[in-house]
């Protein structure tokens, strides 16, 4: 069963995504607002029911019924209002998400955990200390959604398919993220011998603004945050070992240790089953550092 705990615009989109996809027979929605979650599995059950697709959508607000899942998404907190940053949220948001791990902890203690929260990195570490699971099985859904907004510019700036196009965005989801070029192509050929060295910067800097842009625009971001947190899922449950940017705690790898950033990592039934050190540059390396010390210093804030 996958459960997603927080049932507003961004719960209820990974909820559908993840029906429409079949990532598992049952998905359950739950929220401390009544009749929120039902309301989203009716409404998405009669989606379902339209196109023949036996996946069986629930809503509650007893935590209890969480009780057997194999993955938990954690999409509970406050969502950002326009001008406001991610880190804006990290003091709301840790108090909110080290109940809910709470609860995670005590009914479905054999689960994966996707923080989703933002700001994501110091949410998905308080998962993970709150939770005390393996490092395996706590992997944030964040560079994922960047990902796709780079891979969106990059289909802009180029013409070519989407389906071509490989890219990866790691660090922080936050102002510091690191939209990575020299590690990104279409059909195989580097992005580099593609595009000039400004449309590159251009990219990068339009990848770390969008959030913010769209959420100007109307209020919220919503589809792709719902759509990647299903595409972590499908490498879960399908075993599919895909190498995707995932949020997780670091033990030394890229030099970091004590804190849960994004790097690329192989994702399949346990989890993140390897953490993929790339050979970055300097700049890249000092890049990442940046958004490292940023997200020690929101958890440092958040454990004074
Ligand atoms: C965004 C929020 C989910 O990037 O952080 O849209």
């Amino acid at each position: 069963m996958i459960t997603i705990i927080g049932s507003g615009k961004v719960g209820g989109d990974a909820a559908l995504f993840s029906a429409l996809k079949q990532l598992d027979d049952q998905i359950l929605l739950l929220d401390v607002v009544e009749g929120l979650p039902q309301g989203e599995a009716m409404d998405i059950s009669h989606a379902l029911a339209e196109l023949g697709t036996d996946v069986e959508v629930r809503g509650s607000n007893d935590y209890a019924d969480m009780k057997g899942s194999d993955i938990v998404v954690v999409v509970a907190g406050s969502g950002r209002k326009p001008g406001m940053t991610r880190m804006d949220l990290l003091k709301i948001n840790s108090s909110i998400v080290k109940s809910v791990i709470g609860e995670v902890k005590r009914h479905a203690p054999d689960s994966m955990l996707i923080p989703v929260t933002n700001p994501l990195d110091p949410m998905a570490y308080v998962a993970y200390k709150v939770s005390g699971f393996d490092r395996n099985r706590v992997f944030g859904m964040g560079g994922m959604l960047d990902m796709s907004r780079f891979k969106q510019f990059i289909h802009e700036a180029t013409g070519h398919s989407r389906d071509s196009i490989r890219a990866l965005v790691i660090g922080e989801h936050g102002e510091n993220m690191l939209p990575l070029t020299r590690f990104s192509s279409v059909s195989g050929v580097p992005l580099h011998d593609i595009l000039q060295k400004e449309e590159l910067g251009r990219l990068i800097t339009d990848t770390r603004q969008v959030a913010a842009k769209v959420i100007e625009l109307k209020g919220a971001t919503v589809h792709a945050p719902g759509n990647a947190v299903s595409s972590i899922i499908e490498s879960v449950v399908r075993d599919k070992k895909q190498v995707l940017p995932v949020s997780t705690p670091l033990e030394g790898e890229y030099g970091h240790s004590g804190i849960t950033m994004g790097v690329p990592a192989v994702i399949g039934r346990g989890g993140v089953e390897k953490i993929i050190e790339l050979d970055l540059n300097d700049e890249e390396r000092s890049a990442l550092a940046k958004s490292a010390e940023s997200v020690k210093n929101a958890i440092a804030s958040i454990e004074a």
